[in-house]
């Protein structure tokens, strides 16, 4: 799994320069009009999509970690850490609008020379960062915060207002989200989905240990 750390390392050292444009950071790379979260969703997983009076402005992976302390025997989620990627030029081939996690999984599971030629491959399709994500309490409760300072915009803190299981492998991919900013201008409402890895050993022996688990997923931001 931590081969995926390298890639998110990759993806970064490609980063090109970037322009000013909005709340949500640089304009999109490629023409999102035609990319729909409806259709990466399966019939089951609908509701996740936002109310239809917001318009959809990034398309995006996140490659990070998720982390975890062992209280009580049981992993229990204190934040993650990932950097955030336009995928826009890519959103349409079917392996990434259709497979993407399946791809992700798979990925992991082979050696690390394949991971980075993929990490490669989406540098240079356009996989540019436009923000990072990290938990903080700036807007009260332990929350998630996408800051789209790296691309010269502002940021969206997040609440979770659906948390639904994935629906392949939920023990080994972490949840699909739609949450509603609380804060920030880059986004009204945020969906996690196509999750790869993120999710916890289901128990631990050592009280206080920390975990970091690599995952993979597709945010779509909505303003
Ligand atoms: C994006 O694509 C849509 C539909 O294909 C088109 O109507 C629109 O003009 C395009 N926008 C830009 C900025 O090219
Ligand atoms: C969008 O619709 C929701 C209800 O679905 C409503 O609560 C919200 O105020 C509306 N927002 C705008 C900007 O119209
Ligand atoms: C998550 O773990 C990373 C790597 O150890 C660390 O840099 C980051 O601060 C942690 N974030 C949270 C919210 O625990
Ligand atoms: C675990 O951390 C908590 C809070 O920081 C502390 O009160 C407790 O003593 C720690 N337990 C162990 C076994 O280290």
């Amino acid at each position: 799994m931590h081969c995926l750390l390298k890639l998110a390392a990759l993806a970064l050292a490609a980063l090109p320069a970037v322009s000013a444009f909005s709340g949500q950071g640089t304009q999109p790379h490629c023409n999102i009009s035609n990319s729909n979260l409806a259709t990466d969703l399966p019939s089951s997983l609908q509701s996740l999509i936002p109310p239809s009076n917001v318009s959809l402005v990034q398309v995006t992976m996140g490659l990070g970690t998720q982390n975890y302390t062992c209280t009580n025997g049981k992993y229990v989620n204190v934040g993650a850490l990932a950097q955030v990627f336009d995928i826009s030029c890519l959103q349409n081939l079917p392996a990434i609008s259709a497979a993407f996690s399946q791809a992700v999984n798979e990925l992991e599971l082979v050696d690390g020379a394949s991971l980075l030629n993929f990490g490669i491959t989406l540098a240079k399709m356009g996989g540019f960062k436009l923000a990072d994500h990290y938990f903080d309490t700036s807007a009260g409760p332990l929350s998630p915060v996408f800051n789209f300072q790296v691309s010269n915009g502002g940021f969206a803190i997040g609440k979770k207002l659906m948390d639904l299981p994935d629906p392949t492998n939920p023990t080994v991919n972490v949840d699909w989200l739609q949450l509603e900013a609380i804060a920030g201008d880059a986004a009204k409402f945020l969906v996690r989905e196509q999750t790869a890895g993120g999710q916890p050993p289901s128990s631990c022996a050592v009280e206080n240990e920390t975990l970091q688990v690599p995952y993979a997923a597709k945010y779509w931001f909505f303003l």
